[in-house]
């Protein structure tokens, strides 16, 4: 499976896209959605502010994804999606996340890309408990890459416990450890 696991800051990250997880408004915010806006420049905003509503404030709705290029970031495009926020588990969350990571593989083929880094979507702000998010996050993308290696995809964590509890997932399902990076 063409999937690792890494810590590390993804904005440092010179890939074909990184994921954001942004809001609906796709008008930045805190957490990785900050540190993004915050390397790429005041660009991303203007061309995220370009990108037509679905709904009054509503640039992409939850589960969907929009690409935007990179500007100042070593990455060429930002992916950004928006996970669900967590409600206890049964307001469909897990299909949301999931909804996440398939429409940023969509949006990285139909622009003929090759390589992607994730952050751990929905587990910071938006209090999605780590361990589930990262059980969905892998077998979706396991259920994605299968049988497409064409497709470099990197799970960038933020902290070492974070990698862990994603490196524990990984372990759950595939034989091979990820490479130790
Ligand atoms: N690189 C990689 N991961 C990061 C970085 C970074 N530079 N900064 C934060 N993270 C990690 C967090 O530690 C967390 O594990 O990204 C994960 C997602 O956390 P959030 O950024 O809070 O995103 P989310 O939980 O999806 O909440 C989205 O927060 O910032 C706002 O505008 C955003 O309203 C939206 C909400």
């Amino acid at each position: 499976m063409p999937l690792k696991i890494i810590a590390a800051d993804i904005t440092s990250l010179g890939l074909d896209a990184i994921v954001n997880a942004a809001n609906p408004s796709l008008l930045g915010g805190g957490g990785v959605d900050g540190a993004i806006h915050r390397a790429a420049g005041p660009a991303l905003l203007e061309a995220c502010r370009a990108l037509p509503e679905s709904a009054s404030g509503v640039r992409c709705p939850a589960g969907e994804a929009r690409i935007t290029p990179g500007f100042g970031l070593p990455a060429r495009h930002v992916i950004h999606t928006v996970g669900p926020v967590w409600h206890g588990g049964t307001a469909g969350e897990a299909r949301l996340l999931a909804c996440c990571y398939r429409n940023a593989l969509r949006l990285l083929r139909e622009h003929r890309l090759h390589t992607i880094a994730f952050p751990a979507i929905s587990c910071g702000v938006y209090g999605y408990p780590a361990a589930q998010a990262a059980g969905v996050a892998i077998a979706t993308l396991r259920d994605e890459l299968a049988g497409n290696e064409a497709i470099e995809v990197t799970l960038c964590c933020f902290s070492g416990d974070m990698h862990a509890i994603f490196q524990d997932a990984l372990d759950a399902v595939g034989p091979s450890r990820s490479p130790t990076t």
